[in-house]
């Protein structure tokens, strides 16, 4: 049987080829290039997650950054837990942690893109702006027709915030 015990850390550059590996496993999530899984492990460690299980291996991610024009915002790129680790909360523990990690740092709002349809994702989602009390606005970002030649869905923009965690001191 699985175990239900994982360790969440900030990724490091070692994590980018097993993460590719990962995200080619978890579809419908695009695969990247090693090389940008790289770079989301070590330029953007920050502002990502990692899960791994008690062998060590990569069995969670998130991946994001902060857009530039909005530093109070983590972008939450793509979200990967392996299926035998699903079920778990484990998507929903990596997000939180990874928003507590960030929050002192300013971090005020979320966002994130979600294809219409992928239940998965939207409860995930809904569930963490519940528990960050944060309010949410969704509009089109990338649609279907003007920016992918028809050839792939919407991706429907999620904003949730302003949200405010508090510590046990504050
Ligand atoms: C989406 C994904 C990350 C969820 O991982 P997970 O660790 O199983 O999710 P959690 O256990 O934290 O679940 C969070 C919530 O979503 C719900 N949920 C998870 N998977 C679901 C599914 N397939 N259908 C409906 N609800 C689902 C859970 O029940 C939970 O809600 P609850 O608190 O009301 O029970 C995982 O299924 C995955 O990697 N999917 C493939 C890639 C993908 O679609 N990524 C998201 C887009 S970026």
């Amino acid at each position: 049987m699985e175990s239900d015990i994982f360790t969440l850390r900030k990724p490091e550059a070692t994590d980018g080829f097993a993460l590719n590996k990962l995200v080619e496993r978890c579809s419908p999530l695009d695969p990247n290039s090693i090389y940008c899984n790289l770079l989301q492990c070590s330029h953007f460690a920050d502002t990502g997650i990692a899960a791994e299980d008690e062998d060590g291996d990569l069995v969670g991610f998130i991946s994001g950054y902060r857009p530039p024009e909005r530093p109070d915002t983590l972008f939450v790129w793509q979200v990967a837990v392996d299926s035998r680790c699903r079920g778990k909360k484990l998507a929903q523990k990596m997000l939180l942690a990874l928003t507590e990690r960030l929050a002192p740092e300013g971090i005020q709002y979320i966002e994130t893109t979600i294809t219409p349809g992928n239940v998965a994702s939207e409860t995930l989602f809904a569930r963490v702006f519940a528990a960050l009390s944060a309010p949410v606005e969704r509009s089109v970002l990338f649609s279907r027709d003007e920016h992918f030649d028809g050839l792939h869905d919407d991706e429907v923009l999620y904003r949730a915030g302003p949200f405010k965690l508090t510590t046990p001191n504050s």
